[in-house]
This record gives C-alpha cells, sequence and structure tokens, in this order.
C-alpha cells in the first residue's frame, strides 16, 4: 500500500465517495461524516436500516474533541489509555456530526483505530470518517480485504488492503452520557480493563433480551453477526453427533467428535487469538454447504465477554 492510494482514498472520500479501511478490529466502510450524500451511500450499500447509527473515526483525541458536544474527564482518561484502540466513546455530538450518522440520536460514537493506515487515511482527511463494518446488514464483519470485496463489490469505490485484522471482532462500545458509564456491546476493551481506568462500576447491558426493543443501539438485535448457515450454540462437552453435513466450533478436543478436518474446527483456548480467528473461520464454514454449524461455548468468564457476545448473535441455542 503505497502514499498515493492514501491520498487517493482521502481525495474520494472528500468527494462524498465510500473508502473501505482496515482497523485493528474489522474492515470499516468510510464516509465523509459532514456530508449526508456521502453517508447515506453507506447505508445503501450495506442494505442497512437508516435507524442504527454509524461509528465515527478520528485520528485523535483532540479531534474527537470536536465532534463531542462535550469532554468529561472521564473520556479524557479512557482516550488516553485505550487509543488508539478498540474502544468506542459515546457522548453527546455536535452540529458538524451530520443526523444520517446517528440515525438522528443527538449522541455519536467516536473512536481512534489502531492500524497504520487507517490512521494515515484518518490524517490525509483531515476529518471525520463514519464508518461501520464494511459487510452487507446483518452479515459477518469482515477481516481481510478479499471479505470486503465478497460482501460489497462495486458498492465501494476503494478498498485499502492492510492485511487481516488483529482484533478481529468490534469495538467495545462505552456510553458515557448516562449516570454511569454503560458498556452498549462488548469488544476488544474489556469491562475490567475500564473498571480498574476510571475505578469505578461500569454495566454491561443486557444486551440479548433486546431483540423486540427499538434499536437503542442496534447491534444488539439478534442474529445481527450471523452465517447464512443456520448456527446453533451448546454449553458444555461435545456430545457424540457426527453428520458429513455439519461443521462444528469446538473449544475443546472431544474423542467422540469428528478430528479436525475443513468442516470441524478446534478454536484457539485463548479469547484474543479466538477472536481474531472467528469471522474467517464461520465465513470459510458458510461456504461449504453445510446444513448447519454447531459452535460450542466457551466458558462463561468475563474474559470471554465479547466472543461469547458475537457467538450468541451468530447462533441460535440448540434444543
Ligand atoms: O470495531 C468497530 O467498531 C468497527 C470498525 C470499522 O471501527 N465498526 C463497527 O461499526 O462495528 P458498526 O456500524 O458495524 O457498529 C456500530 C455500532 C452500532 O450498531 C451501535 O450498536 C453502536 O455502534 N453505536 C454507534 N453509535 C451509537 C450511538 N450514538 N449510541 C449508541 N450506540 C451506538
Ligand atoms: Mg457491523
Amino acid at each position: 500500500m503505497n502514499v498515493q492510494d492514501v491520498q487517493q482514498a482521502a481525495e474520494l472520500l472528500r468527494r462524498g465517495r465510500l473508502v473501505a479501511f482496515p482497523t485493528e478490529t474489522v474492515y470499516g466502510l468510510g464516509a465523509d461524516a459532514t456530508n449526508s450524500a456521502a453517508v447515506q451511500r453507506i447505508f445503501t450499500a450495506k442494505g442497512r436500516p437508516s435507524t442504527n447509527p454509524l461509528i465515527v473515526h478520528v485520528a485523535g483525541e483532540a479531534i474527537a474533541q470536536r465532534y463531542a458536544a462535550w469532554w468529561p474527564a472521564v473520556a479524557s482518561k479512557l482516550a488516553k489509555r485505550f487509543w488508539p484502540g478498540p474502544l468506542t466513546i459515546v457522548l453527546p455530538k455536535t452540529e458538524a456530526i451530520v443526523p444520517e450518522v446517528t440515525a438522528g440520536l443527538e449522541t455519536v460514537g467516536l473512536r481512534v483505530p489502531n492500524h497504520p493506515l487507517a490512521l494515515r487515511l484518518l490524517r490525509a482527511f483531515d476529518g471525520p470518517v463514519a464508518a461501520p463494518s464494511a459487510n452487507r446488514s446483518n452479515r459477518l464483519s469482515p477481516t481481510t480485504a478479499r471479505h470486503v470485496r465478497e460482501e460489497l463489490g462495486d458498492a465501494v469505490d476503494l478498498i485499502l488492503d492492510g492485511g487481516p485484522c488483529q482484533v478481529g471482532i468490534e469495538s467495545t462500545v462505552l456510553s458515557l452520557v448516562e449516570a454511569a458509564p454503560v458498556i452498549l456491546r462488548p469488544g476488544g476493551v474489556s469491562k475490567q480493563q475500564i473498571e480498574a481506568e476510571l475505578r469505578v462500576a461500569v454495566q454491561i447491558r443486557a444486551v440479548h433480551a433486546a431483540a423486540e426493543q427499538p434499536a437503542h443501539s442496534p447491534g444488539q438485535q439478534r442474529l445481527h453477526y450471523a452465517p447464512r448457515t443456520p448456527a446453533f450454540r451448546f454449553d458444555g462437552p461435545a456430545v457424540a453427533i457426527d453428520d458429513a453435513a455439519v461443521g462444528y466450533l469446538l473449544i475443546e478436543e472431544s474423542r467422540l467428535m469428528p478430528r479436525s478436518s475443513p468442516r470441524t474446527v478446534l478454536m484457539p483456548n485463548k479469547p484474543d487469538e479466538y477472536a481474531r480467528q472467528l469471522y474467517g473461520i464461520l465465513r470459510r464454514l458458510d461456504t461449504m454447504g453445510l446444513d448447519a454449524i454447531y459452535v460450542q461455548m466457551p466458558p462463561d468468564q468475563p474474559q470471554w465477554a465479547a466472543v461469547r457476545d458475537r457467538l450468541r448473535r451468530a447462533t441460535r441455542t440448540l434444543v
């Protein structure tokens, strides 16, 4: 990736076009967050309901401050500790961010991504870039440039290829507009890390009961990050089923299950590594024409919160 590509990408953004770019979490589909027509193109390209707000990406804390109506001390603390990084901070927005970005909400999610190419693009563009994950609505987020091409094809004007994403699942979305900080979507920065930094209790809102509620945080809808193949989750040890038309994502080896094969994947036992591989593996299983994918859930422990959240959105319970 050369300097010219970044300059060209920035120029496209200035002209109201769409640019997909890598971040440490997943690839984003970017547009100028101050340009309504450009932002509308994102919703069209993704087939995304216009009630689902977008995250605004900026090059640094000083620039983030320009787009938040106020910037509390907690935001500064978090920015200094976690930016650039997989944390999105929700605060009241300024006028510069057009209403299409936030689906009419008075708040905006801001983040500084930790990827050299994303940062170069944001500096070259020198403004706020609205960017959801660069996938069709409700599908798995892309973690490589090839995934973006598969998802969006010609709907995107340019794709910057920065290799595979290192975190692999989306950022933590943290709201600072309530009495206490609330995690609206668990992600690369954990509740424990935020609490250690702020020395206050942080809530995780009960996201999985939110299916029928209005889209307060649309990432909270069920089956939001899902493969096309019906996917089911189960807890505990793997049972003795083997079906040539079923794919398996296992967390522990089992003598009862088919050995590691293209359709039986023994996942890493470390949350970071699991997250990094998750979407790519689900995407691959999704191309195999399977009847179903069975997912063995990792343990219900804090370090697995973000991975479990995505698995719960991608699967139904196996009964
Ligand atoms: O890691 C990420 O966050 C990736 C990369 C590209 O930065 N972006 C991403 O964007 O996952 P998206 O659009 O797929 O998810 C954004 C989610 C929304 O679904 C919503 O849950 C939350 O962020 N969000 C955005 N703005 C919000 C706001 N003002 N209030 C509440 N939630 C908001
Ligand atoms: Mg998304």
